[in-house]
């Protein structure tokens, strides 16, 4: 879909129907700025989160918030034979491109619905593991995720939430050097895809981010028994790690 002048203004982080509508937009050039912004490392994060969840044949995952379906694909080669992988997403631009990449190893045990994460509607404990990659920063409500995530798990169930990092100290190097690659790197580059307010969104959405530490105490608020979250690339990720 093009821009339109529309699209142009801020977006408001938290706002379920505009940052559905964001996901809709940038859903055909995601894939390829992700690859880009990150230099491809974004595949290691994603990586790393999966590993917590040492996921084995014949297990049920799930994908919350799960995109073109990047961790999903990846995990769906771990359960075979037996498991399934379930990628949830709110919006169907994204869910169209995981479906078409699915198609392409059509013997991967893999599915994609479309459902809100903070409302899943599936069956208390439905799964054995869970991963969110920058999902949860987009939620209207992160605490009631999490409580969603740890209802969805069946207990000792493993969960990895990886996203942004949020420096605790805004006048820190960390932070400096994050303001920078968002400001003067991503929105630049989005801006020549014609997606600017949709990258701009990004540094509004991390500023009402939990830090790793407020991450840590809203999982233990939601139930679960043990929550760490470990920073990655020099403390610009993070991936909480949870325990149900
Ligand atoms: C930044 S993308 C991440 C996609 C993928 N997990 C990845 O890491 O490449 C965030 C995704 O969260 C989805 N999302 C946002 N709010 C959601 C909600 N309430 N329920 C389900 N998905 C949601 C968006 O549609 C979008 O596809």
């Amino acid at each position: 879909m093009p821009p339109s002048a529309e699209t142009s203004q801020p977006i408001a982080p938290g706002d379920p129907e505009a940052v559905r509508d964001l996901f809709e937009r940038i859903a055909p050039a995601y894939d390829r700025l992700n690859d880009l912004l990150s230099l491809g490392l974004h595949r290691l994060w994603k990586r790393q989160a999966i590993a917590w969840l040492a996921p084995k044949p014949g297990q049920r995952l799930l994908d919350l918030c799960c995109g073109t379906g990047d961790l999903a694909l990846v995990m769906a080669e771990k359960v075979r034979p037996g498991g399934l992988v379930l990628g949830l997403d709110a919006a169907e631009g994204p869910l169209q491109q995981a479906r078409l990449r699915a198609a392409r190893s059509p013997w991967l045990p893999v599915q994609f619905q479309q459902a809100d994460a903070l409302q899943t509607e599936l069956a208390v404990g439905w799964a054995d593991g869970a991963v969110m990659a920058y999902g949860l920063r987009n939620l209207s409500d992160p605490a009631l995720g999490l409580a969603e995530l740890h209802r969805l798990l069946r207990p000792g169930g493993r969960a990895a939430v990886l996203d942004f990092n949020r420096p605790e100290d805004p006048a820190g190097l960390t932070a400096r050097f994050q303001r920078l690659y968002l400001r003067q790197l991503v929105v630049p580059m989005a801006r020549r895809a014609g997606l600017e307010a949709q990258y701009a969104y990004l540094e509004d959405s991390l500023a009402r981010f939990p830090t790793g530490p407020q991450q840590e105490q809203l999982a233990l608020g939601a139930g679960f028994q043990q929550a760490h979250h470990q920073t990655l690339a020099g403390g610009q990720m993070g991936v909480l790690q949870l325990v149900a």
